[in-house]
Order: C-alpha cells, then structure tokens, then sequence
C-alpha cells in the first residue's frame, strides 16, 4: 500500500489510478500520516529559537495559541475534504468556493508553503546531523553549517540533503503506509525518551521569568518578540496537518476519516508540543536554547549523552520523512496547477523511463536547495508561515462562501457554530499573520505579486477554464 503523497503514477495517469488506487487507508493511517508530515523541525529546533528569542518559558502558550489557530483551520479542512472532496488540498477547494484566481493564488502560496518548508526542514536536519557528527568526532566546521547572515558560507548538509531526495524522486522512490508508520514510531520514541529523562530533570526556577520578553513587541531592527511573535514562529511546528487531505481518495471512507485524521493528528500534535516545549523550558535556561538543535543539546547540558545521542538519530531519520513528503507534496501542486493550464505545461511532462516528472524534481530541488544553503532557518519558516497562514484564511472563508453559494451541498462533516468558528480561524490566522515581521510581509507581497504577473501574463489565457469558455 503506498501513500499518495509518494505515489507518482496516482497523479500522472488517471488510466492507471483508476486501478491503482485503492480505498485502503484506516482513519488511523491517516492520522499516522498527519503526524508524520507535521511533527519535525518546529518542534525540534524551533521550539529552541523561539523559547531563546520570543517567548522565553512561556514557549507553551505560543503553541496553544498556534494551535488554536489551526484548530479553527482544521475544521474547515475537515469540513471541505468531507464534502468538496477530490485529491484534496486547499488548492482544489479553492477552485470549488472562488473559482480560478483565488485557486491560482492559494496554489502559489502552497508553492511557497511546501517549498520553503523543505528548505527549513533540511536546515533543521543540518543541525542534528552536525550534532550527530560532532558527536562521533567530526565535527563541521561554522562556514560550512551556516548561512552567510549567520557568518558561514553555507548550510553545506542542508543543501546537499535535498539534493539527495531529488535523486531518490526522480528514480521513483517509493513509500508505503507501513514505512511511515515506522518513521512516526521512531519519531514519537525520540519524543518518549526525552520526556522520560526530562521529567525527571526540571528546576522550576527555569521557569522564572515566565514571560521575559512579555507578549508582543517590535524591535528596532523590524523584528518582532513577544508571546505572540513566538506563536507566530512555532506555527511552523503544525504545518503539514493538510497533508491528510491529499489523502481523500485512498481513504476507506472520506467522509468520516478524514475530519478524524485531521483532528486527530493535530490534538495529539499539540499535546506533544506543550508538554516537550514545557519540559525543554525546565530542564535548561532558556537563553541556552538559541542552537541548531535545541533538544538533543539541553540533554547533553545535564548530563545525558546517550539519550542525545539516540533523539539525534531519531531526528535525523524524522526529518528525512517529513521533507520528502513535502517536496513530494511541492511536485504534486505544480503539476495539478500544470495540468490546470495554470502554469506551463513544460511542468508536466513524466520521463518516459522512471516515471516520474524529473524537470519539476530537478528545478525545485536546485532551487530549494540553493536556498537551504543560504538562507536562515528562521527566515525561511517565517516565510513558510505567513503563506499557510494566508491560505488557512482562504479555506475558512470558503467554508462560509460555500455554506451561502451551495447549502445543499452534502456536508458529512460540518465544521461547528459555523460562521462562528471559520470567523474565529481568520481572525486567529490572520493575527499571527500580523504578528510576523515587516520583512517576512515585503517577502510575501512580492511573492504574491509574482504570483499575479504570471497569472496575468500566462494563466489567464492557458487555463483549462478558459480554453473551454
Ligand atoms: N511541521 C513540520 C515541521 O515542523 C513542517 O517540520
């Protein structure tokens, strides 16, 4: 049984998907598969910056904030792959609520979500894996593991590890249900043996001050800190919960499972992190936090070098999973969008020999990997952030638009006290959108305004849509 996300053939050939394809997945596999996708570098690396830099030991309320906010999300989610249904993701829902343009645009604000995640995943794979290796003796030296902004040349594992996936994209890698339960194992067994050791190690005076850099406050520099600026960071952390939509048509029953998975996963994700982020908090100061990997190091700072040691592994496989399902995720848009006429149907082409769109594996993987090396982690995930923030506003706001333009709809899920909670998910998604730094914004509107010159430029005349009008 393969996952979607992996499977090339399910989206380039819909002769052999109708074969293919089969209902398979339990709403348990697909709460294993949002687990999967979601927990990795904002839990692992991220949690360490932000506590350091924003929240201090108030960490834990910047991910219940955060995690309200994809709450209210979710059950948009939940409610439009129960009753729009298709290969999921917000891109197709957005072509049933508002049509063309807004699809376009929440596509390429998915190209920047999945894509830049990539590249932060792998800056946070870099920092265990350089762990791993000092560990065992080799250590990198600074130039060679940071960006230049950070006094380096360049994240050289960072970069080099997407470059790896591509190879195994292109040559087809496949992966299957039991695989990525098995990575979700080994991942929750990390996450068990940290909070096993530091439960037992806390001083509750780590705790104090509670909130030292109180809850919102931009620096003279254009950086935010604060409560608030921290959740808006650690958002990053339950980036990926969509995935489990992508999943619709392998789902035993859709309409019940995938609401399931997509709450499921989340809840259980968000006690993970209050409780990992709280513990992190106690056993060190936070201000020994600000390092490239946070978890395995406040091990080490009280004593416990083996549990670093196996969470490091742990992490480093971890880490490869999640990037290879979001670069896989990346390919999957681009060629919807591609196949949609929206973007060029250069995009779209499958090699005759693998299998498997290498043109799009190659150019991503230059591209993201390219920026792994050079740019920062915290950069990059703001970046993420801001993108899927955009696009979580959109699926709320398609929620109502679809309950006004089609009541009739079937609705086997329906998000609850609607209008109320999608208000309530724009509102929470759009505020920590504001609480993120001017420069992340400039960033976004440019991406956005590129978005709309090739919409202009190319989309509008290719599209499928306007081919048939
Ligand atoms: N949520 C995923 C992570 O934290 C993207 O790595």
């Amino acid at each position: 049984m393969s996952l979607p996300i992996f499977r090339t053939k399910h989206i380039f050939s819909h002769e052999e998907a109708d074969h293919v394809l089969k209902r398979c997945l339990s709403a348990w596999d697909l709460a294993f598969l949002g687990i999967g996708a979601i927990i990795g570098t904002g839990i692992f690396v991220l949690t360490g910056i932000a506590a350091a830099t924003q929240s201090g030991p108030a960490i834990v309320l910047s991910f219940v904030i955060a995690g309200f906010a994809c709450a209210f999300a979710a059950l948009s989610y939940a409610e439009l792959s129960s009753s729009v249904g298709g290969c999921g993701s917000a891109y197709g829902y957005s072509y049933a609520a508002f049509g063309e343009l807004i699809a376009f645009i929440i596509g390429w604000d998915l190209l920047l979500e999945y894509g830049i995640s990539v590249a932060a995943v792998a800056n946070g794979w870099s920092g265990y894996f350089n762990n791993a290796l000092t560990a065992i003796g080799f250590p990198l030296p600074d130039v060679l593991t940071k960006a230049p902004r950070l006094g380096g040349l360049i994240n050289l594992p960072a970069s080099a590890i997407i470059l790896i996936l591509m190879v195994l994209l292109i040559i087809g890698v496949k992966h299957s249900a039991k695989a990525n339960n098995a990575m979700v194992f080994v991942k929750l067994l990390s996450i068990s043996i940290f909070i096993g050791v530091a439960a037992f190690n806390v001083h509750p005076d780590n705790w104090h001050p509670f909130m030292p850099f109180g809850w919102f406050q931009t620096l003279p520099d254009g950086k935010t800190t604060g409560v608030l600026a921290g959740a808006s960071l650690v958002f990053f952390a339950y980036v990926g919960f969509d995935a489990v939509s992508t999943a619709a048509e392998e789902a035993q029953n859709p309409q019940r499972d995938l609401p399931f998975g997509i709450i499921v996963s989340l809840s259980f994700c968000t006690l993970i992190y209050i409780i990992v982020s709280g513990l992190l908090t106690g056993v060190v100061p936070y201000t020994d936090l600000n390092v490239a990997s946070p978890v395995s190091h406040a091990l080490t700072l009280i004593g416990f070098n083996w549990a670093s040691a196996l969470i490091a592994t742990g992490v480093i496989a971890g880490l490869t999973t999640v990037m290879l399902v979001l670069y896989y995720g990346l390919t999957r848009i681009i060629f919807a969008m591609s196949r949609d006429g929206l973007l060029s149907s250069f995009f779209n082409k499958i090699n005759s020999r693998t299998q498997t769109p290498i043109r799009v594996i190659v150019i991503c993987g230059i591209i993201m990997s390219l920026i792994a090396g050079f740019i920062p982690l915290g950069d990059l995930a703001e970046l993420v952030n801001i993108g899927t923030l955009a696009a979580f506003v959109l699926v709320c706001l398609g929620v109502i638009v679809l309950r006004i333009t089609k009541p009739d709809m079937e609705r086997p899920f329906r998000s609850p006290f609607s209008p109320l909670f999608p208000v309530l998910g724009i509102l929470s998604c759009g505020a920590l959108m504001a609480f993120l730094p001017s420069i992340t914004w400039l960033r976004f509107i440019v991406w956005l305004a590129i978005g709309l010159i090739v919409y202009f430029g190319y989309s509008i005349r290719h599209s499928k849509l306007a081919q048939t009008a």
